[in-house]
């Protein structure tokens, strides 16, 4: 969030294998100015999916990781002491605006209220961020994009959007893949091949199964690709299963054994 963009024109775009036509979508909300919501559990693609649309469609892409004491300041920018001046900087929100730059709000439903109303005049068709502290009135630049995320399983009754928020964002949907895809991305993102991939996905799937009844939450592709760099790196597969797709998911001992009892099960 120093302001630097993580993507740049050119850039080569990273590895996104789509779950469906979500690339096709991201381009026409992109085309149309829509701002964009993506909802989907932790670990599941939501962050990869931005990096790669941001790096195709060659604009900058400012990434914003949302929290309680995030303010509109640290979005839209302050006036800061340097070598005895006050000089205005511009924050993530504003440089995307002037740029034609896609911004990505991170865990937006953690950011709080005030945050969100910044976002009100940017994101529907007048496109414009007013910038009080300056007196400044900026149209929003020909490319920017607002992009934000969520995970809907975290959700509570004091963190969810206000639906004047929610409803000026186009909302894409994602899961975890279909498991021959899933172990595709696992095989490509850790190196292990994909028929040693595929038990770890199909464990995967088997541990999502318990997401509501003894996990909060099931196990991301990012934790099966953990697992699967570690066993491509010579690690022996159980130890790398346990390390990377059974201690993470819980500390209670009882749970744990549930756990391995469905690793015995796939992997004998
Ligand atoms: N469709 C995909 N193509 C390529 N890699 C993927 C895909 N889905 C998941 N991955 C892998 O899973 C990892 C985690 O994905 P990512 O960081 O995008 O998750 P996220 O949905 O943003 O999670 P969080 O909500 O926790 O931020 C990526 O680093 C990548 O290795
Ligand atoms: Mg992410």
């Amino acid at each position: 969030m120093d302001g630097s963009p993580t993507t740049r024109d050119g850039a080569e775009a990273p590895f996104y294998l789509p779950q469906g036509d979500e690339c096709a979508l991201f381009e026409a909300a992109a085309r149309h100015d829509l701002p964009l919501l993506l909802k989907g559990p932790t670990g599941c693609g939501k962050t990869r999916f931005v990096a790669h649309m941001a790096a195709r469609l060659g604009r900058p892409l400012y990434t914003v990781a949302c929290h309680d004491d995030l303010t509109a300041a640290d979005l839209v920018g302050r006036y800061l002491l340097k070598g005895g001046e006050t000089v205005w900087v511009d924050g993530p929100l504003t440089r995307a605006v002037r740029e034609g730059a896609i911004c990505y709000l991170d865990e937006v439903v953690e950011a709080r209220k005030d945050v969100t109303v910044v976002l009100h005049p940017l994101t529907d068709d007048r496109r414009i961020l007013p910038i009080d502290r300056t007196g400044e009135e900026l149209q929003a630049a020909p490319g920017f994009m607002l992009v934000a995320s969520y995970n809907p399983g975290y959700q509570n009754i004091l963190k969810t959007l206000k639906p004047s928020t929610r409803q000026r964002f186009l909302a894409l949907e994602f899961g975890f893949p279909p498991p021959a895809r899933e172990a595709e991305i696992v095989a490509a993102e850790s190196g292990l091949p994909a028929d040693r991939a595929a038990p770890l996905v199909r464990l995967a799937g088997k541990l999502r199964a318990l997401k509501g009844q003894d996990l909060e939450e099931g196990v991301s592709t990012r934790l099966v690709v953990y697992a699967a760099t570690l066993i491509a790196g010579g690690l022996p597969v159980e130890r790398a299963i346990h390390t990377a797709m059974i201690e993470p998911l819980t500390d209670e001992e009882d749970v744990k054994r549930g756990l391995l009892d469905l690793v015995t099960a796939v992997f004998g």
